[in-house]
């Protein structure tokens, strides 16, 4: 029995332990991509990816974690910057290798467990997470973070966009500022610069849900 799941990892899986949002819904992420877009899956960048990258928040190697279909890894990789995109979902991740031809955008797409990124040997000076910190529970935000630190440059920065719990309308998972700043802090490796009241944007939200974009520097 696992330690981390108390369930045995199940092929289902592709061997790993379930997080437990698979847990919580009885199905690999992949299922999510089966019968047309998850309801995260935009069909565009988040306008919030985009500001960060407008503003030059991206440089060096770039990490995105939990990429799913790719539209943020394939903004930044437009920007003609080096860019990893990783996710457990292979059907997300042949989506997004499909757009990346269509579009001739070069880029590098990978299946990795964001709970496991030093299995990646790579280091990254700049990270970004849309949409994942927010699906992990208490014990697996601790391993969360120690694995983005094991990938990060010294003052390399991740960007977390999640849902906040700030304001109606609320998504699935929202996140307080206090949540933010008890996972990343000295004490992990991280000192937050900024938590900003921002917008996720979502197929079933007409202009997003409240969402936290949190600027974080590795120390
Ligand atoms: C809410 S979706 C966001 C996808 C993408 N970032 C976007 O903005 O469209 C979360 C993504 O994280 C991926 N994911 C969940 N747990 C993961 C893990 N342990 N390692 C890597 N990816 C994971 C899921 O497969 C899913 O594609």
């Amino acid at each position: 029995m696992s330690e981390r799941s108390g369930t045995l990892a199940d092929d289902r899986f592709g061997g790993r332990h379930p997080t437990s949002h698979e847990r919580l819904t009885g199905l690999p992420w992949d299922a999510s991509y089966h019968d047309g877009p998850a309801p995260w899956d935009i069909g565009r960048p988040q306008p919030a990816a985009v500001r960060v990258a407008s503003r030059g928040g991206f440089a060096g190697a770039v990490l995105d974690a939990g990429c799913g279909t790719g539209e943020n890894t394939l903004h930044v990789a437009s920007l003609e910057l080096s860019v990893l995109g990783v996710d457990v979902a292979e059907t997300a991740l042949a989506i997004a290798r499909q757009k990346a031809d269509d579009r001739g955008i070069e880029v590098e797409f990978a299946a990795a467990d964001a709970l496991q990124l030093e299995r990646l040997g790579r280091k990254f000076q700049a990270v970004l997470d849309c949409g994942l910190f927010h699906t992990f529970d208490g014990d697996e935000r601790r391993g969360y973070v120690a694995s983005l630190a094991s990938v990060t440059e010294r003052d390399g920065t991740l960007y977390v966009l999640c849902f906040s719990d700030d304001g109606p309308d609320t998504g699935p998972h929202p996140v307080s500022q206090e949540e933010l700043r008890a996972a990343f802090n000295a004490r992990s490796g991280w000192d937050i610069a900024a938590i900003e009241a921002d917008r996720l944007q979502t197929r079933y939200h007409d202009d997003g849900a409240p969402a936290w974009l949190a600027t974080i520097r590795r120390l």
